[in-house]
């Protein structure tokens, strides 16, 4: 997740530059971002249970939007990666409007 949030650092960085190839390659790497390691899956997906559907379908979203961000970036549409990286963020957010919060209780202890 670290990582993800400083490959969204670089998208919105290559944006502002018009530096589209870097735009590219920050998506490329947040659409095929890592899975966490085997034991931290089978805790994280532990605690997700019954929602782990949903939790999935999020997961889902995340890596079709950044395809799509890739793809508009490798066709330097500005405007279109704007509004794809959106999308992008979007997706994001959903994932974590949902399930941030418990998870941080539940594995780190309330904040
Ligand atoms: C399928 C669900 C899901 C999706 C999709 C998702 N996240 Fe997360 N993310 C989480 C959860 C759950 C946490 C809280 C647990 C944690 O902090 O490890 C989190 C935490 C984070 C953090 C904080 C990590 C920290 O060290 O405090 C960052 C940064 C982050 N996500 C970035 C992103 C970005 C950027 C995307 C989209 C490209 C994204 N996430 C998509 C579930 C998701």
């Amino acid at each position: 997740m670290q990582d993800l949030g400083k490959n969204m650092q670089a998208i919105t960085d290559g944006i502002s530059r018009e530096d589209w190839e870097l735009v590219e390659k920050a998506a490329s790497q947040v659409a095929d971002h890592p899975q966490p390691p085997f034991g931290e899956k089978v805790r994280i997906l532990g605690f997700v249970g019954t929602n782990v559907s949903k939790f999935k379908g999020y997961d889902g979203e995340t890596h079709d939007a950044a395809h799509i961000l890739g793809e508009v970036a490798a066709e330097k549409n500005g405007y279109g990666v704007v509004s794809a990286f959106s999308a992008l963020q979007n997706t994001c957010l959903a994932c974590h409007q949902s399930f941030r919060k418990s998870f941080q209780e539940h594995f780190y202890g309330q904040r």
